[in-house]
């Protein structure tokens, strides 16, 4: 394991050079980070749950036609994903005001969006990832219009799906971000996969009965029980049992 050449190490997870050429392994970590890196603590258990978070939503998403860069889990805390080149946006996707459009807009926490609404952010801790217009992202070459159309597109059916599949566990989707990467096939013509993660460190996840906070606003607002949050939406998407060990099932085997 140690071998193994280290390609970047992150906030969350760090990237070796996988196995074959053009994949890499993601190992999901235990540290948790908010407020662009002003606020740290290591959340034991949260690297794995995260990698199965992960990986089931991922698994869907592949299954119903969503491109990913996801191929499989290889153990606990790392899973073997394509190597992609990634697109230096932050895709948020939002249906309920929180966090900074309520902020910005003087809407209340909880309230609905009249749509869903896209969002993108240019990926830049130095600069705290500032929001950025289309006219940015062409504009510096970040993306082509094309690219923002797909990646547009690509985000609300995962919207779609991830909706339909957390309401089903009891959960409302919030918001979440999104990160793609672009795949390149013999001929070197690229394609966009969603790449990087999805899991309660991305997404804002709110209990349906109760309104509780099942995300990293836990950790962001010291909420406290974060990890426990986590091991909840494991547990009620099938993926965790009770005790918060690893299941079995069928979406763990891959
Ligand atoms: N399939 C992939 N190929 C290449 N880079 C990836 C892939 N998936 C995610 N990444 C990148 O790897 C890094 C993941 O580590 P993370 O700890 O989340 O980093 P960060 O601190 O930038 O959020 C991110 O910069 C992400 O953009
Ligand atoms: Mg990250």
């Amino acid at each position: 394991m140690s071998r193994r050449k280290k390609i970047y190490e992150g906030k969350a997870k760090i990237l070796y050079e996988g196995p074959e050429p053009g994949t890499l392994v993601a190992h999901f970590k235990d540290d948790a980070t908010a407020f662009n890196n002003k606020k740290h603590a290591t959340l034991e258990g949260k690297g794995v749950l995260n990698n199965r978070i992960s990986e089931f939503i991922m698994t869907h998403l592949n299954n119903i036609g969503v491109p990913t860069h996801f191929i499989r889990r290889l153990n606990m805390r790392e899973q073997l994903v394509r190597e992609v080149e990634i697109v230096p946006l932050e895709v948020v996707v939002r249906n309920v005001a929180a966090g900074s459009i309520a902020k910005r807009f003087g809407l209340e926490e909880g309230e609905p969006l009249p749509r869903s609404i896209v969002e993108f952010y240019y990926k830049n801790d130095a600069l705290e990832d500032p929001m950025v217009s289309e006219e940015h992202i062409t504009a510096f070459n970040w993306a082509t219009t094309q690219d923002i159309d797909d990646m547009i597109a690509l985000s609300l059916r995962v919207n779609d799906f991830m909706s339909g599949l957390f309401a089903g566990a009891g959960i409302r989707l919030i918001d979440f971000k999104l990160e793609f990467g672009r795949l390149y096939d013999q001929n070197d013509i690229p394609r966009l996969v969603l790449a990087d993660e999805i899991s309660p460190d991305s997404c804002r996840l709110w209990d349906m009965a109760t309104n509780e906070k099942m995300d990293k606003d836990r950790f962001r607002r010291d909420l406290g029980n974060v990890t426990e949050a986590y091991a909840e939406v494991a547990r009620r998407l099938g993926i965790m049992k009770e005790s918060g060990q690893a299941s079995d099932g069928p979406e763990a085997v891959k």
